[in-house]
């Protein structure tokens, strides 16, 4: 390893904020993750470099495939590490994970998916631009002692009105208010991004020195002396911390093409059996009719599987799932729509959402229909509705036979 460059990209975050029910790196933005986007833009940078992923411990196997595929014929250049329960230790552990040749350490941020290659070659310039500054004309850099100089960090202007509050309580009513104390002047405030860009061992020594957690890697560096220089960021290296923000991503990828949006439908219809337990949705409803079928009957379940394969052209739940594979004999409807999703996914599409009406005598949805679309909201990874109606009478469901459930599912091409 002989990179004079390195970049240290923090995903071991867990992400609290998106909620996506995984670490934030590992959650998907258009059918991709998070961390393979931020890599993508790193890997772009002309700058050949020591990549370092820091992951969760959980997801160290995750990474590394995420980082292998996205690093491509660099493999050789890329690790994964584990992280630690705050953003400076899992920054610490990625800078020792750094080999010799390292001079220049990029700190960056994989909820900055987005961050344009640009960015990078701009940080990485600067830093080498004031080491060569610090080491005087003619000199160059001094490889001896490593590189000097200043830090480097992205910043993007602030263009709202920034304004002092402070925190006032009404005496008359005891509700606390807060009330504005002063318009601050933002002509010298900036936002700040990542990647930050510093001489490779004045961070280590910061590092080893830093007594309590700063709020980002410059402050750090700040804080034992050494000066931060401004380069720009850019509008795209927003970080991805709240679901609107994931939105917002989407959507500025969504730009450059529009994403092949497809839709299919799906029903099934089983009959009830009072010997059967109930299963519906992939939940038991005790003290209900249940329903026959080679499987649990849940035809809620098989509905919405047979919308998801036919809107990513993959056929219908009879064709994938024979009833002489013995992973599916008896087998409840959510191993059904896990199997599904797997297939979907492996098919290049993110599911949009799934509508679903069941048409039926019983059971009345009712009170469980908010947990129903919950449950099944999590097994599908998308938003599931579900309504119901009754025929008036008429038909099989009518007469009280069975029931039959319509779904339709959306589903759009990752790329
Ligand atoms: N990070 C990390 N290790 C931690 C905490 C954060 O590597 N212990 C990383 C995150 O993965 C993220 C970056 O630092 O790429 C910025 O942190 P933030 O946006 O706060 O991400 P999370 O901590 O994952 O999110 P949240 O605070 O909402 O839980
Ligand atoms: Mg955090």
């Amino acid at each position: 390893m002989t990179a004079r460059v390195g970049i240290i990209v923090v995903a071991a975050g867990s992400g609290t904020r998106l909620g996506a029910g995984a670490p934030k790196g590992f959650a998907l933005l258009r059918g991709t993750t998070i961390l393979e986007h931020a890599l993508d833009g790193v890997f772009g940078s002309t700058e050949p470099a020591q990549v370092v992923v820091v992951a969760p411990q959980s997801h160290l196997a995750e990474a590394r495939e995420i980082a292998g595929r996205a690093a491509g014929v660099a493999a050789a250049s890329i690790s994964v590490v584990a992280g630690g329960d705050t953003r400076q230790r899992s920054v610490a552990a990625g800078l020792a994970a750094l080999g010799e040749s390292v001079e220049v350490v990029l700190v960056h941020d994989a909820a900055r998916a987005l961050t344009p290659s640009a960015v990078i070659d701009r940080v990485v310039a600067a830093v080498l631009g004031s080491s060569a500054a610090a080491s005087g004309p003619g000199t160059g850099t001094d490889s001896d002692t490593g590189v000097s100089g200043s830090g480097v960090i992205p910043c993007l202007p602030v263009t709202d009105t920034i304004k002092r509050v402070r925190d006032d309580s009404a005496q008359a009513t005891g509700q606390a208010t807060r009330t504005v104390e002063a318009t601050v002047d933002r002509s010298d405030l900036v936002h700040v991004q990542t990647p930050q860009g510093f001489p490779r061992a004045a961070l280590d020594a910061a590092y080893a020195a830093a007594e309590h957690e700063y709020t980002d890697d410059a402050a750090l560096f700040a804080a034992a002396g050494h000066s931060v220089e401004v380069v720009p960021g850019d509008a795209l290296s927003f970080k991805i911390t709240t679901p609107w923000d994931l939105r917002r991503a989407e959507a500025v990828l969504g730009e450059g093409h529009s994403a092949e949006i497809r839709t299919g439908v799906g029903m099934d219809v089983h009959q009830y059996d009072a010997a059967e337990p109930l299963w519906l949705g992939g939940l038991y409803w005790p003290d209900e009719v249940g329903l026959s079928g080679h499987s649990d009957g849940d035809a809620m379940c098989h509905a919405i599987c047979d919308a998801l394969l036919s809107a990513a052209g993959l056929g219908d739940i009879g064709g994938r799932f024979g009833t002489d594979d013995t992973r599916f004999a008896g087998a409840h409807g959510e191993v059904f729509i896990a199997e599904t999703v797997s297939l979907v996914a492996g098919a290049g599409f993110t599911v949009g959402n799934v509508s679903v009406q069941l048409i039926a005598k019983h059971p009345r949805l009712g009170a469980r229909r908010t947990e129903l679309e919950s449950h099944l909201s999590a097994l599908v990874g998308a938003p599931v509705s579900v309504a119901a109606t009754t025929t008036d009478g008429l038909g099989f469901t009518g007469r009280g036979e069975g029931v039959a459930v319509i779904a339709t599912a959306l589903v759009r091409a990752d790329r």
